[in-house]
């Protein structure tokens, strides 16, 4: 019965520990800090292959080899064009509204363009995905130029997609140091177990919705600061911060009104986070060739501090303390930050939901009802107090 509390119902807030499907696409291991895509390892696929290798491969379950890259690059080029409503809709968005609002209308609205929008065959679903993903550079660089208040550059690019990214979000071609971050950043978040946002795009998708709807429901559920949202606030709290002398007082403060810090703590992870293991080294390397050292030496004494304090009860930075200031080395603005996280991680959206709907279930948990049971007796407003 709905509700009840019996021998066959698990109540764990949150869903904690519970596990809602079987996936052969990524592995978390919470215990070793180690992130797998399709059996390979993070560092492996960080140091040999790029995001459109990365998104094909858990899109499809393997490395592509070259004709099958040219034909996934192709596909993704004929379908990068943006409808002109797409642009209006940011540009009348611009700066007042946040970049997290603008991306998920904006994704929604391309369903009105598609006729075959309704249509859930696993072939249509694919193509929707591919439609998607390769529209994304494009849509999340022209929020960016529109959060900056310049203008939107609509000159196609024929650069990576990370490259891509960043010259429509720059308007100028990033160079090879920039587009290399950018793309190891993208691939370091193309996916991550039964995250939150995934885990609303697969009961989106469970109902036979489609795959606009699913990243609509994925993108919203980004937003908040449990989750992708945490990368702004990580570099605005550093920012404030302002030094590493500062930091102590700073994060006391913090930890007695039991504030979260932005960019520590897991669900998973109880040890450091091997992505942010990555960015780390990326943001060393710029604070080295950049007058912005203290952003960097400031990051630094946080973590150090939050280690010794925390570290015992598993609480490590997460992917999201260092990525903000690798993007904000780069010229991008803080508020584009939790676009970027989308931006990489909708090829694990999409193959996720692909994936469940090969033996599709519908989710729908209970939940345990600890209200009065009555009958209550009706009593009109009339005698009512
Ligand atoms: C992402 O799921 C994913 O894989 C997500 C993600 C992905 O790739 O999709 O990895 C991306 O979302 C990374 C996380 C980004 N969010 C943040 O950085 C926000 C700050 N982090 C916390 O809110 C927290 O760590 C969570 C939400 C990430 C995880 O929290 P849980 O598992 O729900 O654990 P909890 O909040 O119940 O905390 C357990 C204890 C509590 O202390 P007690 O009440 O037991 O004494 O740990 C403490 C918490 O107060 N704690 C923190 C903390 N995180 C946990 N204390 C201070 N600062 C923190 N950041």
């Amino acid at each position: 019965m709905e509700g009840s509390s019996g021998q066959n119902n698990t109540y764990a807030k949150g869903l904690e520990g519970v596990i809602a499907a079987e996936t052969e696409i990524g592995f978390v291991d919470g215990q070793e800090g180690r992130l797998v895509y399709r059996g390979y390892d993070i560092t492996t696929l960080c140091d040999n292959s790029n995001y459109e290798e990365v998104s094909y491969l858990l899109n499809y379950g393997k490395l592509p080899n070259r004709k099958e890259m040219n034909d996934y690059l192709e596909k993704m080029k004929a379908n990068s064009e943006i409808p002109e409503s797409t642009y209006e809709i940011i540009e009348k968005f611009g700066r007042k509204t946040h970049p997290m609002v603008t991306l998920r209308t904006v994704i929604s609205n391309l369903a009105s363009y598609d006729p075959q929008e309704s249509d859930s065959s696993i072939e249509n679903q694919r193509r929707i995905a591919i439609s998607i993903t390769a529209k994304m550079p494009a849509i999340v660089g022209a929020i960016h130029r529109t959060i900056q208040g310049k203008d939107i550059i609509k000159t196609k690019s024929e650069l990576s997609y990370a490259g891509n990214f960043l010259y429509y979000a720059l308007g100028r071609n990033p160079d090879s140091v920039e587009t290399k971050i950018m793309d190891t950043a993208l691939m370091l978040h193309a996916d991550h177990g039964m995250n939150a946002s995934t885990f609303s795009s697969l009961v989106t998708i469970s109902t036979l919705a489609d795959i606009y709807s699913a990243t609509t429901s994925a993108i919203s559920t980004l937003k908040g600061p449990l989750h992708g949202g945490a990368n702004e606030r990580a570099l605005k709290m550093i920012m404030d911060i302002g030094s590493p002398d500062r930091a102590g007082p700073y994060l006391e403060a913090m930890v007695a009104r039991k504030e979260k810090i932005m960019g520590f703590g897991h669900r998973v992870y109880k040890v450091y986070d091997p992505r942010a293991k990555i960015l780390k080294k990326y943001a060393a390397y710029i604070s080295e060739k950049s007058e912005k050292k203290n952003i960097f030496e400031t990051a630094n004494k946080v973590e150090e501090i939050m280690i010794n304090k925390l570290g015992e009860k598993g609480i490590f930075p997460n992917v999201d303390f260092y990525s903000g200031m690798i993007y904000y080395s780069m010229g991008l603005s803080p508020e584009i930050f939790t676009p970027i996280f989308a931006l990489g991680r909708i090829s694990g959206w999409t193959a996720r939901s692909l994936e469940y709907l090969q033996s599709n279930k519908l989710f729908r948990p209970k939940a345990l009802y600890v209200g009065e049971k009555g009958p209550k007796s009706y009593i009109s407003i009339q005698e009512r107090q």
